[in-house]
């Protein structure tokens, strides 16, 4: 079985960070979301992985999987545009060959394991499944309709009027039957071609998919809220007490807290579970639960909590600074502590609140 993952795609319900980031590389716990999938892919055995990425924004990714620690034989395959999921199923077809094939979006992330759901689709009687998850709003979705049995009627790409509240994650199986599926359909009204549409047809032949509903948490992280959302669930569940930096007598460490080596804590709170990249310094600072700082970060006589600040970010006299993303190299500070002036040098699509 072969993997296609898919970085493409514009991303910009995440802006200004995806002006200069593609979306499957924000850090989740300082780690690009694409590499969660990509435990995953590695944990279900599966080695040849065709990794579709975008113009704008392929370098990036080759760079960000170029250490590749899951000795994945990869590929990179070019869309020239976001055209769609079934898309880019048609120009792997020389990667995928007569391959099974797992399709993995790769800025979902998941919190249950795949394997189940891959080994169940090995064993055979299927030639496609979903992975489905009971959502409150499922009209910005795919959605499915399933009997009892879990075998799937009928798919619907952002419906209107939902049939039921079972969305697509965005996680598939396929058999080599979707290839012609994919070259029977046409462009949906958005301009792409959908991979529902391509699955329906599957279904309108009369081949069977079958469905797995997601016990676990998905996000699907599009937003601001989401991503602080994964990022608070993933350091609940994923990060571990590992001191390699260095800690001052002054300061405490408590809980569950990753401090990346080279990184220092100088008179300083930081309050598990937080992860804390290499180089970054803080001093005389309190970081609070659910708090990623990316590499290379100065935090100073600052509060911060539930936020996720990537690389390069200096932090300075801030009272406290909650529910943030900072994007990479900027400055947040208040020069003088009695000023109630803001000096500001802020990028499009920033959002500042005070
Ligand atoms: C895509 C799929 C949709 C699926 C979603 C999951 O939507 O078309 O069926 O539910 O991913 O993230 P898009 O992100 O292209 O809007």
């Amino acid at each position: 079985m072969k993997a296609l993952v898919l970085s493409g795609g514009k991303g910009t319900r995440l802006r200004p960070l995806t002006y200069t980031m593609t979306k499957q590389l924000v850090p989740v716990a300082n780690r690009p979301i694409l590499h969660y999938a990509m435990d995953q892919i590695r944990s279900a055995g599966i080695k040849d992985v065709g990794v579709i990425i975008a113009p704008e924004t392929g370098e990036q990714v080759k760079e960000s999987l170029a250490s590749n620690p899951w000795n994945f034989n990869l590929e990179f395959i070019p869309q020239d545009a976001p055209r769609g999921l079934a898309h880019a199923v048609k120009i792997a077809q020389e990667f995928l060959g007569e391959d099974p094939f797992l399709m993995y979006l790769g800025d979902n992330l998941i919190g249950e394991s795949i394997v189940p759901f891959v080994r169940d689709f090995e064993d055979g009687g299927s030639d496609a499944m979903i992975l489905l998850k009971e959502v409150e709003d499922p009209r910005m979705f795919g959605v499915a309709e399933v009997d009892e049995s879990g075998n799937v009627r009928r798919l619907i790409e952002k419906p209107k009027d939902p049939p039921s509240n079972l969305a697509l994650v965005g996680v598939y199986l396929f058999s080599p039957e979707i290839h012609d599926a994919v070259s029977e359909i046409k462009p949906s009204w958005r301009g792409e071609l959908e991979i529902t549409d391509a699955i329906q047809r599957l279904l309108d032949k009369g081949l069977r998919v079958k469905s797995y509903i997601l016990r676990r948490w998905w996000l699907d992280t599009g937003k601001k809220d989401d991503l602080l959302e994964a990022n608070r669930v993933v350091l609940d569940e994923l990060v571990d007490k590992d001191i390699r930096g260095e800690i001052d007598g002054r300061s405490r460490v408590v809980g569950r807290v990753s401090l990346a080596k080279g990184a220092y804590v100088i008179e300083s709170t930081v309050r598990g579970p937080a992860v804390i990249g290499e180089g970054s310094v803080i001093k005389g600072s309190f970081i609070g639960p659910y708090t990623s700082i990316g590499r290379g970060c100065v935090v100073e006589s600052s509060a911060i909590e539930h936020s996720v600040v990537l690389d390069g970010v200096v932090i300075r006299n801030i009272d406290r600074l909650e529910d943030s993303v900072v994007g990479r190299n900027t400055v947040v500070s208040r020069e003088r502590m009695n000023s109630q002036a803001l000096r500001l040098m802020i990028g499009d699509d920033a959002e500042v609140r005070f």
